[in-house]
């Protein structure tokens, strides 16, 4: 319980946040499917494994193999019982930010305690809203090459698409897919299914009326202005308890069975602790595909996750140095050496 609430608490002040129902979604049980990729299997090295080279990592090589997947997973869905499903989760990671390129060139420290917070060092931007680095395009490019070539093998294209409103993100996934095939389905962008929540500067979103006129392709259920950056930075807890709820409210809602959702390497490190997948670190643009057994029981109950609190205000923005020695930045959030500092976490 204690989780649920510091998520309330912590999201209470959020000015105007519209965020829908106040009892969260029905609770999903979800567990890894072994044996069809190899990423899910622990003799994979995720620092030398190049999915793309290798038919996203599909363990069956033949000719074939599509098509033998696509049957394999009809079959598991023919024969499950009662609140049992299977999905295909493809999980994809933006392509190189500017937001990655300056934090190389500042280092972990210097990053995390001043530059982070802000969105330029003059000659180089980064935020708000950090976009693909020419890098980023390119790798993006990549991805988009790896679909094309499995298409002619039967790769079973996404039925859907979720998407992080986050400017890198979104430019990830319609570069991915409109050369592939992008329409239908409608991307849907979820406001939840962005990095974690903190005072980088490069993690504020762009104006919800800028990020329409900017990628008609995906649809935008969200508000104007982005009120969850710069309120606190979240723990990994905090950010496992808000991607575990959003897994929830859009596999409960979308009824496809191959499901794609771009978004961040936090958002896709709290997406496997979900699915119970062990640890692997995606590189930028890369995909990770998941078989998923989704169980629902009727008698989980959705838990109240975001309510208004009319008490809870946002902190004002001040100047204020984040870490001892550092110059002073302007956050309203609290940030302690890049720990966590939700109220419960
Ligand atoms: C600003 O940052 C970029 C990369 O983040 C770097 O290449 C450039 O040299 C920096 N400029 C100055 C004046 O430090
Ligand atoms: C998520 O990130 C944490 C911290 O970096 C790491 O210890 C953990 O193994 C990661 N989990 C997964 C499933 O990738």
């Amino acid at each position: 319980m204690i989780f649920w609430t510091f998520l309330l608490f912590a999201a209470c002040g959020l000015a105007n946040i519209v965020l829908p129902p106040h009892n969260g979604p029905p609770r999903l049980k979800y567990s890894v499917v072994p044996g069809f990729f190899k990423q899910s299997d622990l003799a994979t090295d995720d620092r030398t494994y190049d999915a793309f080279r290798d038919s996203f990592g599909l363990a069956d090589p033949s000719p074939h193999r599509w098509y033998r997947f696509r049957q394999n997973i009809l079959a598991l869905n023919a024969h499950a019982p009662e609140g049992v499903r299977y999905v295909v989760l493809y999980l994809a990671r933006h392509g190189q930010g500017q937001h990655n390129v300056a934090e190389r060139f500042f280092g972990p420290e210097a990053w995390e305690c001043y530059w982070a917070m802000k969105g330029t060092n003059g000659t180089y931007t980064w935020g708000p809203d950090a976009k693909l680095s020419p890098q980023g395009h390119s790798e993006v490019a990549r991805t988009s090459k790896a679909w094309k070539y499995e298409v002619p093998y039967g790769v079973p294209l996404p039925e859907s698409h979720h998407v992080s409103p986050l400017s890198r993100s979104l430019s990830t996934l319609v570069e991915t897919w409109k050369p592939v095939a992008l329409n239908p389905p409608r991307p849907v962008c979820n406001e939840l299914l962005r990095e974690t929540l903190s005072l980088h500067y490069s993690d504020k979103r762009s104006k919800a009326s800028y990020l329409r006129e900017t990628y008609p392709e995906v649809e935008f259920p969200i508000e104007e202005e982005d009120s969850l950056w710069n309120f606190h930075r979240e723990s990994e807890i905090g950010r496992n308890m808000r991607i575990k709820h959003v897994l929830d409210e859009i596999l409960n809602k979308d009824l496809n069975t191959y499901i794609a959702m771009t978004s961040h390497s936090g958002v896709i490190n709290s997406t496997l602790v979900a699915l119970g997948h062990r640890p692997y670190a995606l590189q930028t643009a890369g995909v990770l595909p998941v078989v998923v057994k989704v169980e629902r029981d009727p008698k989980w109950k959705g838990e109240v996750f975001w309510r208004k609190k009319e008490r809870w205000e946002v902190p004002k923005a001040e100047m204020r140095s984040v870490c001892p020695g550092y110059e002073p930045v302007l956050v309203s959030g609290q940030y302690v050496h890049g720990m966590g500092v939700w109220p419960y976490s």
